[in-house]
Order: C-alpha cells, then sequence, then structure tokens
C-alpha cells in the first residue's frame, strides 16, 4: 500500500510522516488522491504542474486582500494588485471545466476606498465567466472605530463557466423557520408559508449570517494561521457547487480548510500555497483529522509568522491502534 511510504519510525514509535516542502515539490495523497503543491498560483506552468491537463469542477481562491494584516503581505498599488489578480484568475479560468464555478473571497477596505474588491469585479468583467450572485458572511470580529460601523463583511464573488450544478440542500441553514403568515394562492387555495416549505429551517440566500468565523476555543482552530475560512462555509460552497468525487481547487490554501472539507464532503481536492509551511500545516491537518477525527488543533500553538512551532508527533496526534497495522 502506498500510505507505507509517509510512515517513519521516531523514538521507536511508527508515526506517519508530513512532507517537509520545498518550492516546486507536489504530494500526492494516496488514499483519497489529493494534492498539495508547494507552487505560485500567478505562474501558469506551476498550475499546469498540479493539474496535469485535468478540469476542476470548482474553484474556491482566497487571495490575500492587499491589507496590511501581518508582515507577511505588504500592500500593493492597487494596479498591480489588480495585474497580479488577473494572472492567477486566468490561470484559474483555464483548469475549469466547461461547465464549472468559480469561487472568489476578498475585502473591501473601509479605511482605503473600499479597495481591492470594486477594481476586481471590473477586471473580470472582460474574463470568459458570468457573475452569478454576490454574497456577503458576516465575520464576528470586525475592525473600525467608535465613530463609524464595524467592518465585519467578507465578501464571496461567485461566477460560472457553462452551467454547473447547484445543489440547492446545501443551501438550508441550521436556523428554524419562525415567521408564519405568508399567504399565497396556490391552485385556488390560500396556502400559508409552512405549508408551502420545502424545510423547516431557513435558507442561507446571499448574506451568511450563521457562520461562525474561526477563534482559539474552536476545534478547529490553527492557531497563527490569520486567514483562516471556516469549514462550515467551504463545506457550503462545495456541496452546492460540486457531487461526490467531483475535483475541487483550492490555489491559496493556507490552513487547508478547503482540502480538509473536500476530504469530509468525499470531493478530491488539488491545492497548493507558495509559503512551505502552510503546505505542510495542510497534509499536517488532512493527516491528523484521519488519525484522531480532529478538525483543527484548537489552542495548541501551531504556527508564528509562518515558522511552525510544533513537531511532526504533536501535529498528527497521539498513534492510535491503526499505527500498530
Ligand atoms: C487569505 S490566505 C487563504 C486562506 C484559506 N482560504 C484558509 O481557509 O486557510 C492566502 C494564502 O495565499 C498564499 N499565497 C500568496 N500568494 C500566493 C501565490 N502567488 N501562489 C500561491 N499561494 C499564495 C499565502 O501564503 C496564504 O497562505
Amino acid at each position: 500500500m502506498p500510505i507505507v511510504q509517509d510512515r517513519k519510525k521516531i523514538n521507536n514509535k511508527t508515526i506517519v510522516k508530513i512532507p517537509d516542502f520545498e518550492y516546486g515539490f507536489i504530494w500526492e495523497d494516496p488514499i483519497s488522491g489529493h494534492r498539495v503543491g508547494c507552487l505560485d498560483v500567478s505562474k501558469k506552468e506551476d498550475v499546469k504542474k498540479l493539474m496535469r491537463d485535468e478540469k476542476a469542477i470548482l474553484a474556491i481562491q482566497d487571495p490575500p486582500y492587499n491589507v496590511d494584516i501581518n508582515d507577511e503581505f505588504g500592500n500593493l498599488p492597487l494596479n498591480q494588485y489588480i495585474g497580479w489578480s488577473e494572472k492567477w484568475v486566468d490561470n484559474t479560468i483555464d483548469i475549469l471545466d466547461k461547465n464549472s464555478s468559480f469561487y472568489v473571497w476578498l475585502g473591501a477596505d473601509i479605511r482605503d476606498g473600499l479597495q481591492p474588491l470594486p477594481d476586481f469585479i471590473i477586471m473580470m468583467r472582460n474574463k470568459p465567466v458570468s457573475i452569478r450572485n454576490f454574497i456577503t458572511m458576516r465575520n464576528q470580529r470586525g475592525y473600525g472605530t467608535q465613530k463609524n460601523w464595524m467592518a465585519i463583511r467578507q465578501e464571496l464573488l461567485y461566477y460560472i463557466k457553462g452551467e454547473p450544478i447547484f445543489d440547492v440542500r446545501a443551501e438550508y441553514t441550521d436556523i428554524p423557520k419562525k415567521t408564519k403568515g405568508y399567504y399565497k394562492k396556490i391552485n385556488g387555495k390560500i396556502t400559508e408559508n409552512f405549508e408551502r416549505s420545502k424545510s423547516l429551517t431557513i435558507r442561507a440566500g446571499n448574506v451568511w449570517h450563521d457562520i461562525q468565523q474561526v477563534f482559539y476555543l474552536m476545534h478547529e482552530n490553527i492557531e497563527g494561521c490569520f486567514a483562516q475560512k471556516p469549514l462550515k462555509s467551504a463545506k457550503r460552497i462545495i456541496e452546492a457547487s460540486s457531487n461526490q468525487r467531483d475535483l475541487v481547487v483550492d490555489f491559496f490554501g493556507h490552513s487547508g480548510s478547503t482540502l480538509l472539507q473536500a476530504e469530509l464532503s468525499k470531493r478530491k481536492c488539488y491545492t497548493m500555497d507558495i509559503n512551505p509551511a502552510y503546505c505542510k500545516i495542510m497534509v499536517a491537518r488532512l493527516l491528523h483529522y484521519r488519525r484522531t477525527g480532529e478538525i483543527g488543533w484548537g489552542r495548541t500553538k501551531i504556527l508564528k509568522e509562518g515558522n511552525i512551532l510544533a513537531d511532526d508527533e504533536q501535529l498528527l496526534g497521539a498513534p492510535t491502534l491503526l499505527d500498530l497495522i
């Protein structure tokens, strides 16, 4: 079995080895067929190297938003940021199936002319995809001053190529429908909205206020990943816009939320990050989940300024009986 390649002995205990990444290396998952590459999405040859002529049904892209949130990303002049965005957008559209969905998370900085969202949307008008929706997710933490509305929006653009799948079942939230009294005549009979309803819970629509932003008390937290998206938002997108066994891509992988959710939702995921530490964390998170059933490391310190603080044994969690096989 190929998984044997991923095992090594440390302190006489058999553990699954997490690969170390350097630029250009691609890890292939022997179990579910996922790929994680340390690559640059703005380079066509890197995207080709990861995809090897396969086409994806769904892309979920979450680039840096051109704000100084930490030392890793500076603020580019807007036209340079849009020029860079155009490269990764073209490289993404090239590897999408003729019927596919393309989601882009982006910010609109209230302190800086709402950049980069409006310019990005205008740039996208010339691309061979059409805008299908504009979703806003409500974050719990925000920024702003006592003299302004707190900035808690997280924008999600939804583009399509051809006629992709949309499974409306993924849209239902856990929030019960409460309001009765919307009457409508159906086949001559006055009906109330609860009678007509397909579900007892409300639809998410294009304002998602039911998703908890990741923070340190949550199991799925990866302490030190500053831009981690919740698994719940990845699940909603993946299950609405792909079928089981479809290929999903995320070329700004970071904490690996798309990769892990693809595993949970039985899809295959090809992902990359330009930073070798995040590539390793993505693979470690997947292997840790397979070994322990945990979806993150909660409060454990995992990364600081892009450097991994935990060793392989800590990342993988306690060995189980499966390790004896
Ligand atoms: C906003 S984070 C993505 C967060 C991710 N959605 C998650 O849930 O964890 C952006 C990531 O893009 C990576 N990145 C930046 N430039 C890149 C490039 N040219 N190619 C690939 N990855 C890049 C960064 O290292 C960072 O980890």
